[in-house]
């Protein structure tokens, strides 16, 4: 797959002009692109853009991030999703300080030999980070070369693989770093999934797609979708004068280490996250909840009903024995959201109830 080096000139000049103000752009360093690499892997650009200058702020460099405790960088990471990227940017940031001297080593084998950097972080180091002749390839540049390129019937996979195993010449003539930004930022801004905007391309002229008239977003041919299941959660507001009940999820659970309300999954075999509810206490559910409300964790959707029930009717109906063989810490509390670790969805469901 080859690109004409005028065409590449003007990309580059286009996202220079357009995106070089993008925070993580700004002081670069190999710490800031494996910060912002990780962000941007699950959660949308336009977030990072705000969250990323507060987490930099908060953790400016490798050893302040390798110093913290991990409940300090999971409020840090608050609201950003896939928790388990903050923990692992944790342990990544102790063992580079151990083993590394607190510097990235730039080097695939050894990049990859730190917990939790997985292919896609170490070529980001390298190419974004170090502007070595290394492609790091998301759904971006996939979706950009299978439309360049005009590969009808070719899946973005096939499209990762055929660039992994031959990366594009333009590694070695443009520097590789704005070379890999600049596609990224066009597959975001110009050639997006669900829309593209060929007037607005800087590609346009070398386009296959465009020149054969063909519908951009045909192409690439969409991936088989996973089935998600709807999953209904009850979660109690169980209050004692003006203190609420709260637990913390363990190890080995969704968001382990966060605070939540005791919540229970009414008819999805989820229990290993949240026992099952009872139908004797289905009596407990006529009225309607106090809140309902969507959440998502990875690839769940969840709807969340919120009910209200007072401490001593949650003992009196066997609910406290019941949760209490799933959860051992408990804690009753005003819950002042900053000092206790709670989870975005409770957070959420505070704010909602009591304007918190
Ligand atoms: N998506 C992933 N990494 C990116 C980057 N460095 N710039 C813009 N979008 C990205």
């Amino acid at each position: 797959m080859i690109l004409s080096k005028t065409a590449i000139n003007q990309l580059i000049l286009w996202s220079s002009l357009n995106f070089s103000h993008t925070p993580w752009r700004v002081n670069r360093s190999l710490y800031s692109t494996w910060i912002s690499e990780v962000m941007l892997q699950q959660t949308t650009y336009q977030t990072i853009v705000n969250r990323y200058p507060n987490f930099i702020a908060r953790f400016p460099s490798i050893e302040s991030l390798a110093s913290a405790s991990e409940e300090e960088v999971l409020i840090a990471w608050k609201g950003l999703g896939y928790y388990r990227r903050a923990k692992n940017l944790l342990l990544a940031a102790r063992f580079i300080c151990e083993h590394h001297e607190g510097k990235f080593p730039l080097n695939l084998e050894q990049l990859l030999q730190i917990p939790g950097i997985g292919s896609y972080t170490a070529n980001a180091l390298l190419s974004i980070g170090g502007d070595l002749p290394f492609m790091a390839i998301d759904a971006n540049i996939e979706r950009v070369f299978a439309r360049i390129f005009a590969r009808k019937g070719a899946k973005k996979s096939d499209i990762h693989r055929e660039l992994t195993l031959s990366p594009p010449a333009a590694l070695l003539s443009f520097s590789p770093r704005a070379f890999n930004e600049s596609l990224m930022d066009l597959g975001r801004e110009v050639c997006a999934a669900r829309w593209a905007k060929c007037s607005e391309c800087p590609l346009k002229l070398d386009c296959l797609t465009y020149s054969s008239n063909t519908d951009p977003l045909s192409i690439p041919l969409a991936e088989a979708k996973k089935i998600q299941q709807k999953i209904v959660l009850i979660r109690f507001l169980v209050h004692e004068e003006l203190k609420l009940l709260f637990y913390q999820k363990t190890q080995g659970e969704w968001l382990a280490g966060q605070w939540e309300l005791p919540t229970f999954t009414l008819d999805h075999p989820l229990t290993k996250q949240y026992p099952l509810f009872s139908s004797e206490q289905n009596h407990l559910l006529i009225s309607p909840p106090i809140l309902s409300l969507k959440s998502n964790i990875t690839h769940h959707e969840f709807q969340n009903r919120i009910y209200s029930i007072s401490r001593q009717d949650f003992i009196n109906h066997g609910l406290h024995d019941h949760f209490s063989q799933h959860a051992t810490q408990f804690l009753t509390t005003t819950a002042n959201p900053l000092a206790l670790n709670l989870s975005s969805v409770t957070l959420k469901i505070l704010k909602a109830i009591k304007g918190v």
